[in-house]
């Protein structure tokens, strides 16, 4: 990418995104396309067609979803594979018809197969039963791939697709009723600590082991795909397997683990109550990541750092909800 290049980021509001806006920004890439979904809707297809036509970006990154955890995904599962098949066909094949140099296309970990034997590589995908609460997000991620695999054996085009693990950093979601795992636990803690609670409860047996990536990694990750030299990039685009690359720390910790060095980064000594009533989830979820290693990219905030940056940037919000409740 060169620095005046025209960038889309599809998404830019959202977690991702804003990671990967950031990431450019702190690149020196500033000339940068973003709609948010009131000005273009991407499940609009003539819509999408004619800002790629106006626009005529370089490069794109498409981190536009419907996103949502095991609830929504179990209520709205109708809402989540049109929205995903419909966004991503748009996007991409715009991007196509608009001669956009390179795209990344965002998925989630949640294209492999349900019991994936771990870590989790990339060759793995298709290779068995999705996890059914998310089965119609996951498949229309994974015709993401497709798409992106087939238009460049037919087109020629240059679209890759990046499966990062778990993520949490600035902008994260602390909704108990909606969060992830690490929002959650922090929220938690905040909450006990200015209502002076001595414990807090934690989901499920504590055993579970989780992959977690710092939201800004993977805004850094993203450039430095997009990023690589002609011949690198190239290699991943082959007529043999899917252009799909893992990004992750390649390191799990238990949530008993999670959770301990949270109340340890808030410094709050009370005791954590497991509440076995509460689904586990998957035993372990770990990504694969010796294809970003060997391209020479590695995350680099520990996960107590990022706890850190998470806990100030979240801080105003969290006091927000405290008063609220
Ligand atoms: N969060 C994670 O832990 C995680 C982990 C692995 C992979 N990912 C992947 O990363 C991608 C983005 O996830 P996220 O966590 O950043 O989600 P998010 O925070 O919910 O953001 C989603 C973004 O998509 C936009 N969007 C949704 N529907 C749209 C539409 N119809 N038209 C235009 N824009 C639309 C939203 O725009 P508005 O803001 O304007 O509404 C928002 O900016 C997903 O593919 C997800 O699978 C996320």
């Amino acid at each position: 990418m060169e620095k005046l290049s025209r960038i889309y980021v599809a998404g830019h509001r959202g977690l991702v995104g804003s990671a990967i806006c950031r990431a450019l920004v702190r690149h020196g890439y500033d000339n940068l396309l973003l709609r948010t979904r009131a000005e273009l809707d991407l499940t609009d297809s003539v819509a999408v067609s004619n800002f790629f036509e106006n626009e005529k970006p370089d490069y794109v990154f498409l981190a536009a979803a419907k996103v949502g955890g095991i609830l929504a995904n179990n209520t709205y599962p109708a809402d989540f594979i049109r929205d995903n098949l419909s966004i991503q066909t748009n996007v991409i094949d715009a991007s196509y018809r608009a001669g956009v140099k390179r795209l990344l296309f965002l998925g989630s970990s949640c294209i492999y197969p349900r019991a994936c034997p771990q870590p989790m590589k990339e060759e793995y995908l298709l290779t068995g039963p999705l996890e059914p609460t998310n089965r119609p997000y996951a498949l229309a991620k994974i015709a993401g791939i497709e798409m992106c695999w087939s238009y460049n054996r037919q087109f020629g085009t240059r679209y890759l697709a990046a499966m990062p693990t778990n993520l949490y950093g600035p902008g994260d979601n602390f909704d108990l009723k909606t969060s992830h795992v690490l929002p959650a636990l922090i929220r938690k803690v905040m909450d006990a600590k200015a209502r002076g609670e001595q414990s807090i409860s934690v989901w499920g047996s504590g055993t579970p082991r989780r992959e977690l990536l710092y939201s800004e990694d993977l805004g850094e990750a993203c450039i430095f795909l997009l990023n690589l030299a002609e011949d690198v990039y190239g290699k991943m685009l082959n007529e043999d397997e899917p252009p799909l690359i893992n990004i992750g720390t390649g390191q799990d910790l238990t949530i008993r683990d999670l959770a301990s060095l949270v109340c340890q980064v808030l410094e709050f000594d009370g005791t954590l109550i497991f509440d076995p009533t509460r689904p586990d989830g998957t035993p372990r979820k770990l990504m694969d990541v010796t294809r970003m290693e060997n391209l020479g990219w590695y995350a680099t905030t520990t996960l107590e750092e990022g706890i850190r940056l998470t806990i100030s940037s979240a801080k105003p919000m969290i006091d927000a909800c405290l008063e609220h409740d």
